[in-house]
This record gives C-alpha cells, sequence and structure tokens, in this order.
C-alpha cells in the first residue's frame, strides 16, 4: 500500500505553517465558526492536524463531527488534542472521500486548504460531491488561500504560493501544480455567500456559504387530477 505523504510532514505541519504565516492560518479557520448551528453535524474534510476542532467542539454548540482525513499521522495528532468528552463526538474516518457515510448530509461543510490540493477535474467533482452532502439550508465554510493580480503584494504572494507548491509536490506529491480559481466553482453551485474575510495581506480567504436551492423556478410535482 502507498503511504500517504501527509503522514512523514504530519509532525511539523503546524510548526512550519506558524513560521510562516504566524496566527493568520488559525485566524482565518477560526472566522467563520461563529455560524455553526447548534447541535450541528458537520464533516471536517482534510482537517490535518485538527488545529480548529477544540474551537468547533468547545462550549455548548454540542457539534457532531465527522473527522475524514486521508493520513493516518495526522489524524492521530488531531486525536491527541481532546479531551474525551470532545472525543465522542467525533467519528474519525482515515481514509479520502470515498469513504464518506454513505447518502449521510450534513449542517456544515469544512475545507481548509484542502481544495487547493486538486487540479481543476477533480476539483470540479469533489465540489459537486460535498455539495450534494450538505443539507438543504447547509453552510460550507471554505479558507483557502487566493491570489488577486493587480493587488500591491501579488508578486511576493505569487512567489510564495510557487514555493510552498513545489515544497508539497516534493513532500507529499501534491497534485495540483497552481492555485485553483474557486470561485469559478463555488459560482456554480446554489450557494450564497453570507461572510467574507481576508487575512495575511489578503492571500488568504474565509468565507462562509448557505446552500441556498431557489425553489421559485422549480416545477412543481404534476397534478394528479387534470380539470377539463
Ligand atoms: C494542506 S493540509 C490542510 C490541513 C488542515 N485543514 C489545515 O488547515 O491545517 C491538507 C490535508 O488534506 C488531507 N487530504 C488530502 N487529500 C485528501 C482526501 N482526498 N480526503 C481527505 N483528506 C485528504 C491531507 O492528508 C492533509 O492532512
Amino acid at each position: 500500500m502507498i503511504k500517504n505523504r501527509y503522514d512523514r510532514l504530519a509532525p511539523y505541519y503546524d510548526f512550519l505553517a506558524r513560521i510562516i504565516f504566524g496566527k493568520s492560518l488559525l485566524q482565518a479557520k477560526s472566522h467563520c465558526l461563529d455560524f455553526l448551528p447548534q447541535g450541528a453535524k458537520i464533516l471536517l474534510i482534510g482537517g490535518g492536524t485538527g488545529q480548529i476542532l477544540p474551537a468547533i467542539l468547545e462550549g455548548d454548540r454540542q457539534a457532531h463531527v465527522v473527522y475524514l482525513e486521508k493520513s493516518s499521522k495526522m489524524m492521530a495528532f488531531a486525536r491527541r488534542r481532546l479531551e474525551q468528552s470532545m472525543i465522542r463526538r467525533v467519528s474519525f474516518i482515515e481514509g479520502d472521500e470515498s469513504k464518506l457515510p454513505a447518502v449521510e448530509k450534513f449542517d456544515v461543510v469544512i475545507t481548509n486548504f484542502f481544495l487547493d490540493q486538486f487540479m481543476e477535474d477533480r476539483l470540479g467533482v469533489l465540489i459537486n460531491l460535498l455539495f450534494d452532502r450538505l443539507n438543504t439550508t447547509g453552510l460550507w465554510l471554505f479558507t483557502d488561500f487566493q491570489l488577486q493580480k493587480g493587488q500591491a503584494h501579488y508578486w511576493w504572494q505569487n512567489l510564495l504560493v510557487k514555493i510552498m507548491f513545489t515544497f508539497f509536490k516534493i513532500t507529499t506529491n501534491l497534485e495540483a501544480n497552481r492555485l485553483p480559481e474557486f470561485d469559478h466553482f463555488f459560482q456554480d453551485q446554489n450557494l450564497q455567500l453570507v461572510e467574507e474575510k481576508y487575512f495575511f495581506k489578503k492571500l488568504i480567504v474565509s468565507r462562509a456559504y448557505r446552500k441556498s436551492i431557489d425553489t421559485s423556478t422549480a416545477k412543481g410535482p404534476e397534478p394528479i387530477f387534470k380539470t377539463v
């Protein structure tokens, strides 16, 4: 079996992230957590070392989390962060999206620095799949890198992103070789932007989308008795 490449990065991941981005990554990932509804069933996919798990599970939110993570080492770090009372509310699943429990729907889907790993083809499939797994008015919390051409900081941010992709290609055999244009993919879905905030000179964006199926244009059921 091919070893998951994130396994060997797991012990250093948080340290490296902190050296480069300071507190910005955590601030960005935590920004939209106030939107989490009470007792929500949450899918956290590619959650890594679980940096935001305690913040999701603490307090009286009573959230239940399905923690789907491909790397067993990353997952082990995530587990270690949690008190027993929190662990009981997390289902740890090792694997990729194919391991998602069949037909289960979620109130919230969280993708933090997860979608940037995939090239456009797979990204489209993944976004469709995650959208389908959201309840009708479910929330999608998305945090990731975003480059903005024409912006004053573009040159060094572009360089930093290139360095990061090269680093992850070497260490984890990353599939993607550039940052995808996430906006196109989200615009194609019935998702309404409800919150947006930028971090680290706008290199990082944190967004909350709400699923909104527009029923006004949907066809109603065919009448059973037709009037003459
Ligand atoms: C860049 S790290 C981000 C970790 C974390 N979300 C964070 O913000 O620190 C991406 C994570 O996604 C995991 N991963 C990669 N492909 C995956 C997949 N198809 N399904 C689930 N997890 C995956 C990796 O093992 C890794 O832990």
